[in-house]
């Protein structure tokens, strides 16, 4: 392989989008332009095209089509469900209860709210990034309007026991929102069978159009919106819909949602090839891998490799053609530790060190142990000078 093919090991940063994606997308920026809230031919094709693919995700997520929003993102529909919930919860609920190793789209409304007077708890997680079940419990009351946990973590790959903490919000009547970004099609989800009432999406992480999102919105939960203008989306998101991007995002789940168990053993394998390829060249505790060991998305990675610093290590790598990333999207580029390891307990070795490996469409066996060969030199480079 040569070393002039970059590989992209960010797929939780972000994907390349489908030419079947790409493909069902195109008529709706061409002659299919309509408005969907117009009455004649052009705002009926385009009404037609958006209902198809609501009707498709939902029928993909096990819910009804009108308990779907669509947004521009994960970052709207996580916002929207956070001020959306908490505010028609009513004067007795004004409490939110989250995590600590959320994602800032999560974990800044939180901020907001307690700006406007909310009560935020954020429950601690274990060493590997497990939420720690008693403390929510604990948290969560009578007085409690919303509990935010995401459903498998950006950074470490973490997944959080949904079910038991919907069974808790249940209890006390607090509405569930489970951020589910990362999760969609790499793990399988049935919203009927979910204690959960509110679930964000996004289509650009799985090979989707960027700029369009989903906010599930069970019929039982009341939400209060955050835009206001048009009757769109029943009166809970207004604007002019992205059909394009409605319509591209339900192309990418249907391909995404195919199949979850083959394709997330063949992301699990590449892991495991990157980690046999460190193990091979590196000596015995020059890596340490972040995350529970089980309870894991199949596509994340994320090592430490103690004494190799983890802005000069990207860089290194973005020279020998390897584009990994530090964690949060937010976090690189910056020198600002990751707030997901921190919550974890990492040593200061072990936050400084950290590189999130996130792998998808056009990795192979081949491509990812290059990439892990690559990186065990520019981590003996780095840290046993
Ligand atoms: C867990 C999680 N939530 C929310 C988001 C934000 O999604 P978007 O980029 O579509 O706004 C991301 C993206 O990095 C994410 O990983």
């Amino acid at each position: 392989m040569s070393t002039n093919e970059p590989i992209y090991l960010d797929h939780a940063a972000t994907t390349p989008m489908r030419q079947e994606v790409l493909e069902s997308m195109l008529p709706y920026f061409t002659h299919m332009f309509g408005n969907p809230s117009s009455v004649h031919r052009f705002g009926r094709d385009a009404k037609t095209a958006l209902t198809a693919a609501r009707d498709s995700l939902a029928q993909r997520l096990g819910c009804s089509p009108n308990e779907l929003v669509f947004t521009s993102g994960g970052t709207e529909s996580d916002n929207l469900a956070l001020f959306g919930a908490a505010s028609a919860a009513g004067a007795g609920r004004r409490k939110i209860v989250t995590t600590a190793v959320e994602h800032h789209a999560v974990l800044h409304a939180a901020e907001e709210l307690e700006r406007l007077g909310f009560e935020v708890v954020y429950a601690p997680v274990d060493e590997t990034g497990r939420v720690d079940l008693a403390a929510l419990e604990a948290a969560i009351d009578d007085k409690t309007a919303v509990v935010s946990v995401m459903f498998g973590n950006n950074e470490v790959g973490t997944l959080q026991p949904i079910e038991a903490i919907g069974e808790l919000a249940r209890r006390r009547g607090a509405a569930f929102h489970v951020d589910a970004v990362q999760a969609l099609g790499h793990v399988p989800i049935d919203l009927a069978a979910l204690p959960v009432d509110l679930m964000s999406f996004s289509a650009h992480k799985i090979n989707g159009p960027k700029g369009v999102g989903l906010l599930y919105a069970s019929r039982r939960l009341k939400l209060h919106a955050r835009a206001f203008g048009g009757p769109q989306e029943r009166g809970r998101r207004a604007g002019t819909e992205n059909v394009a991007g409605a319509v591209g995002f339900a192309k990418a789940a249907e391909l995404a949602c195919a199949d979850i168990e083959r394709r997330s053993a063949e992301l699990a394998a590449l892991r495991e090839a990157m980690l046999t390829t460190f193990e091979r060249l590196l000596p015995p505790g020059a890596f340490v891998v972040n995350g529970h060991p089980t309870e894991r998305l199949p596509h994340i990675l994320n090592v430490s490799f103690p004494g190799a610093s983890t802005d000069t290590a990207l860089m290194n790598l973005d020279l020998d053609g390897v584009a990994a990333a530090s964690g949060s999207a937010c976090a690189s580029g910056s020198l600002e530790p990751s707030h997901v390891l921190r919550a974890m307990g990492a040593d200061d070795a072990r936050l400084r060190s950290a590189i999130r490996f996130s792998f998808g469409e056009g990795n192979c066996l081949k491509s990812v142990t290059f990439a892990a060969e690559k990186t065990a030199t520019v981590v003996k480079r780095l840290a046993y000078k």
